[in-house]
C-alpha cells in the first residue's frame, strides 16, 4: 500500500515537471523548435581559467544558416546552456561579465570548472526556431606546459620553406581596445628564436625549414579586458616534409615490371599493390586495382574484393601505401584477365599490371601417397623374395626350364653316396630315397641296391655316376674314411665334374660336420658345390626349405612340378603299404631295366 503510494506521488511528480517544461516552452516558443542535436565533431576543451570561445554550430555544416542574413532579418540569435548543476536549459546571463556574444561567436571569459555542460545555440523568430547544441569541457592545466598535448593545429611545412606560425584563434579575438601579447615555446622551451626562426609581433616566423624545427609549439595569448587579466594556451605541431619539387607522380613498387605472382587455380589469390605516394600538401591520392580495366565496384563480382589501402610507411609526408586484391577460387580464366593496379594524384597516373603464373602443380598429399605406396610395394616385393625366393626359383623353372631327360641319355636321374653304417644311412634309406622316388618322381641309384654282385666296384660306382645326372652327397664324418664306397662314389662324381661331365654334385648336410673333418676333395670343391643342410623335424615337411633347395638342384620334372603342394606331409614316417608296395614295384621295375641296360 505505502509502495503503490509512493509510485504514485512519483508519477504525479515526474507529469508535473514535464508539463511544467512544457509551458515554460510554449512561453519561450509559440512554435516547435527545430533542434539538431549537439555537434557531432566533438567537445571544446578550454583550461580552467582561460578563455575560451564557442561557435555557434548552426552555422558549420551540415546546416546553411549564414550568420549575415540573420543579421539583416527579424532573426535574433540566442544562447542558452545546460550545464551540470542545472535541471533545464538556462538563458546565459549576457550581463556577467565571463560571458560576451560576439557574432556568431560566444566567449567566456576565463571559464572556471562550473562553465562545462552544453551551450545550444539557436535562431528564431516569432514564429520558428531552430538550436544545436555544443558541449564544452573544461581541464584542469597541470604546469606551464604538456609536451603530450593534443595539438589544437597540425602544421606542415615543406623543408627548406618558409612558414609563419599564428597563434589560433587570435584573430578571432576581436575585442577592441585590447591590449595584448603572445609568447612562444618550442617543445616547452622558451627560448630567443634566432637565426633561422624569429619573432614577429605576434607571429613566429620559420625562414628556413629544418628537422629540429619540427613538433610541439605552444603559444600563449594573454590581453587585459577591463581591468582582468586573461590568456588562452594553444598548441601547434609542426610536421615536416619533402619539398614540393620534382616529380611528384606516384610511383608503383608493387606489382614491379619483372615481377611475376603465382598463383594456384581454385585457391584465393592476394594480389598486392605497393605504391610510393609523393607528398602532396592536402590531396587525396588514390589506388586501386582493376581487372580487364574494370575497377573492383563495377565488376561487382563477389569472387573479387579489393579493401581500402593501408599506410605501411611515412617518411616526411612521403606514403607508402598497400592495397591488395583478392580473387576467391581463382579460375583458369582468371589468368587471361588483365589485373592493374593503377594509382593517381593531381601530377599524374600510372598503371601496372601483374603478371601471373600457375604454380606447377605439386600434390604433396599425392606425391607423398605415392612415394608410400612405392616403398610399400618395394618392401613387400623385398619380403616376397626373402621368403618365397625357392618358390619364386622353382615356379622360374617350371615355366622356362628345360627336362634333361630329352637331352641326354642317362639312366638316373639322383645318384645318392653315403657313408654305410652311419646315422646318414637311416635317412638316406628312409627319408631321402623314398621322398626323390614316390614323392617327386625321380629315379634314384643307390648303389648297394641296384648294383648287381660280381662286378668290380669301382668300375660299377664309376658307371652308375656316369649314368646319374645328379650325384647327391650326403656328407658325414665317416665319409672321410679313405677306401670307402662313400669316398670313391665322391670322386667319381667330383672327377666327372671337374672335368666337363653333365654331373652335378650337390651335397646335403643331415647333421653339421666340422670342414676339418671333410675329405681333401671335398674340401677343395666345397664353393663350387651347394650344400644343403637337414635341419631336422623342420625339414621333414615336403614344403619345407631343405627339399625346395634340393628339388632345385635336381633335374626338373615338368610333370611332377606341381605336384608336391598337393602332397600329404611326410612328417608321418610310415608310409601306408600301399604305397610302399608301389615303391616296391617300382624299384623292380628301375632294377630290371638297369640290368637289361647293363
Ligand atoms: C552568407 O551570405 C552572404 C551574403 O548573402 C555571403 O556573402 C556569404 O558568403 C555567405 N556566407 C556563407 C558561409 O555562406
Ligand atoms: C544587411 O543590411 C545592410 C544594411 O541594411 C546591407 O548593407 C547588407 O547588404 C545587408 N546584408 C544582407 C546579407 O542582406
Ligand atoms: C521566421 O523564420 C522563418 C525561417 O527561418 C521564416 O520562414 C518566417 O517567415 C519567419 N517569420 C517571421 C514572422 O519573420
Ligand atoms: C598533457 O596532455 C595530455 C593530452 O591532452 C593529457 O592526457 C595529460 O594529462 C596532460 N598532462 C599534463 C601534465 O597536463
Ligand atoms: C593533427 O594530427 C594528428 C596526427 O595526424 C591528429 O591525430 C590530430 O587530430 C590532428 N589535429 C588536428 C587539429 O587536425
Ligand atoms: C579605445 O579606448 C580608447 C581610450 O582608451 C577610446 O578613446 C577609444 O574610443 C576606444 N576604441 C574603441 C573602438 O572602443
Ligand atoms: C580503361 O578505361 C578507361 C575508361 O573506362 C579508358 O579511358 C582507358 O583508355 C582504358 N585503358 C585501356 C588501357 O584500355
Ligand atoms: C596495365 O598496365 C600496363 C603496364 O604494366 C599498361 O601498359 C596497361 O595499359 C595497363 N592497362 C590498363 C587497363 O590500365
Amino acid at each position: 500500500m505505502m509502495l503503490l503510494v509512493f509510485t504514485l506521488s512519483l508519477c504525479v511528480l515526474k507529469m508535473g515537471g514535464v508539463s511544467a517544461s512544457v509551458t515554460q516552452a510554449t512561453v519561450q516558443s509559440e512554435l516547435q523548435c527545430h533542434d539538431w542535436g549537439v555537434r557531432s565533431e566533438g567537445s571544446v576543451r578550454v583550461y580552467d581559467g582561460e578563455v575560451t570561445y564557442i561557435y555557434c554550430p548552426l552555422f558549420s555544416p551540415p546546416t546553411l544558416y549564414n550568420y549575415s542574413q540573420i543579421q539583416n532579418s527579424s532573426q535574433s540569435l540566442l544562447w542558452y546552456r545546460h550545464t551540470l548543476t542545472d535541471e533545464q536549459e538556462q538563458p546565459i546571463n549576457l550581463k556577467l561579465h565571463t560571458m560576451h556574444k560576439d557574432g556568431e561567436y560566444l566567449w567566456i571569459q576565463p571559464a572556471s570548472a562550473q562553465d562545462a555542460g552544453l551551450y545550444i545555440c539557436m535562431i528564431r523568430n516569432i514564429s520558428s526556431c531552430v538550436k544545436m547544441g555544443v558541449k564544452l569541457e573544461v581541464v584542469q592545466k597541470d604546469g606551464e606546459c604538456n609536451l603530450t598535448a593534443q595539438p589544437h593545429l597540425n602544421v606542415t611545412i615543406p623543408f627548406q620553406s618558409e612558414r609563419t606560425l599564428t597563434c589560433p584563434d587570435l584573430n578571432t579575438l576581436t575585442l577592441p581596445n585590447s591590449t595584448h601579447s603572445v609568447s612562444w615555446s618550442h617543445l616547452c622551451r622558451t627560448r630567443e628564436f634566432r637565426y633561422d626562426r624569429e619573432l614577429k609581433g605576434d607571429d613566429l616566423v620559420i625562414y628556413r625549414m629544418f628537422e629540429p624545427f619540427a613538433s610541439l609549439y605552444m603559444c600563449v595569448v594573454s590581453y587585459q579586458i577591463n581591468g582582468r587579466k586573461l590568456q588562452f594556451t594553444r598548441y601547434i605541431n609542426v610536421i615536416p616534409v619533402v619539398p614540393d619539387i620534382g616529380s611528384k607522380v606516384p610511383v608503383i613498387l608493387n606489382p614491379a615490371s619483372d615481377q611475376i605472382f603465382t598463383v594456384t587455380l581454385g585457391d584465393t589469390v592476394t594480389l598486392s599493390c605497393r605504391v610510393h605516394l609523393p607528398h602532396l600538401y592536402g590531396e587525396k591520392q588514390y589506388i586501386w586495382w582493376t581487372v580487364d580495366n574494370t575497377t573492383v565496384e563495377q565488376l561487382a563480382d563477389p569472387r573479387f574484393s579489393s579493401p581500402e589501402d593501408t599506410l605501411v610507411s611515412e617518411d616526411y609526408g612521403d606514403e607508402v601505401k598497400d592495397r591488395f586484391l583478392y580473387v576467391r577460387d581463382f579460375s583458369s580464366d582468371d589468368l587471361q584477365r588483365e589485373f592493374n593496379c593503377s594509382a593517381r594524384n593531381s601530377r599524374g597516373f600510372i598503371s601496372s599490371r601483374a603478371v601471373l603464373k600457375t604454380e606447377p602443380y605439386v600434390p604433396t598429399l599425392e606425391l607423398g601417397c605415392g612415394l608410400g605406396v612405392t616403398l610399400a610395394l618395394m618392401l613387400m616385393m623385398f619380403v616376397i623374395y626373402h621368403v618365397f625366393w625357392l618358390e619364386l626359383l622353382l615356379l622360374y623353372r617350371s615355366w622356362f626350364g628345360s627336362d634333361e631327360r630329352y637331352t641326354d641319355d642317362k639312366q638316373y636321374d639322383v645318384y645318392i653316396s653315403y657313408a654305410r653304417n652311419s646315422e646318414e644311412e637311416e635317412f638316406v634309406l628312409s627319408t631321402l630315397r623314398r621322398v626323390l622316388e614316390t614323392e617327386f618322381g625321380y629315379s634314384v641309384c643307390i648303389f648297394d641296391r641296384d648294383s648287381l654282385p660280381g662286378g668290380t666296384i669301382t668300375d660299377d660306382t664309376l658307371r652308375f655316376v656316369g649314368q646319374s645326372r645328379r650325384l647327391v652327397v650326403v656328407v658325414s664324418p665317416c665319409s672321410a674314411v679313405r677306401g670307402t664306397q662313400a669316398l670313391l662314389e665322391l670322386q667319381a662324381g667330383l672327377t666327372s665334374m671337374l672335368h666337363g661331365g653333365s654331373l652335378k654334385v650337390v651335397l646335403i648336410q643331415f647333421k653339421p660336420v666340422k670342414r676339418k673333418s671333410w675329405v681333401k676333395e671335398l674340401r677343395q670343391a666345397r664353393l663350387a658345390l651347394t650344400l644343403i643342410r637337414w635341419k631336422g623335424e623342420k625339414s621333414a615337411a615336403l614344403s619345407s626349405r631343405f627339399w625346395k633347395q634340393l628339388q632345385l638342384e635336381l633335374p626338373m620334372r615338368r610333370d611332377t612340378q606341381h605336384k608336391h603342394t598337393q602332397l600329404p606331409d611326410i612328417t608321418q614316417h610310415t608310409p601306408d603299404t600301399h604305397t610302399q608296395n608301389a615303391r616296391q614295384a617300382e624299384e623292380k621295375l628301375i632294377h630290371s631295366y638297369s640290368t637289361s641296360v647293363l
